[in-house]
């Protein structure tokens, strides 16, 4: 089952790069980890393995790391991936509204996939955009701020149509080089 997923040639010239940028290699896993999920399009039990294995640290220490941040994917997701921010500004201003509206009109709970593998809902912490409350952040990328019912038809519709939501605000300098 660790075998299922493998790191090419060309892979493990690029991890060597990101690795050969920091001081120590374990600095290294959180780039890593972007790298075999943006190859993979998740980091689960068997992808932790591989990168273990890869950069000759501990299995627990990886999953340790991809556990704490839910911008990595324990399991496969869907297409579009919509992380709700239920925290506390976000809650005052409606955030679970917005999440259980979410969930009749894609008639999934928080935590599960659409059975056509368009979209996975998640309910996740404080995104850093509380001033912009009640947002969202789609797959790791954009943010979509002060939501309305209104505003997520449009988004949901979009994403559907295969067209990126607009930037609204700081995205999290994550994994992405998007040219836009
Ligand atoms: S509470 Fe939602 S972004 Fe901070």
């Amino acid at each position: 089952m660790s075998d299922t997923y493998t790191f090419d040639a060309k892979d493990l010239k690029e991890i060597e790069k990101i690795i050969d940028k920091y001081p120590e290699k374990q600095a290294a896993v959180l780039p890593v980890l972007w790298y075999a999920q943006d190859k993979f399009g998740h980091t689960d039990p068997s992808i932790q393995k591989l990168v273990a294995r890869t950069m000759d640290i501990p299995e627990a220490h990886i999953h340790g790391v991809v556990t704490f941040y839910t911008q990595f994917y324990e399991k496969p997701k869907g297409k579009h991936v919509l992380d709700v921010c239920t925290c506390l500004s976000c809650q005052v201003c409606g955030g679970y509204d917005i999440l259980h509206y979410l969930e009749e009109k894609l008639g999934i709970k928080a935590g599960e996939t659409t059975s056509d593998g368009q979209f996975s809902l998640q309910s996740v912490e404080c995104l850093g955009a509380c001033g912009y409350a009640p947002m969202l952040q789609v797959t790791n990328d954009k943010y979509v701020n002060f939501l309305t019912r209104e505003k997520v038809d449009q988004l949901v519709e979009d994403l559907k149509a295969g067209k990126k939501p607009a930037f609204e605000s700081i995205t999290m300098p994550q994994h992405k080089n998007d040219s836009e």
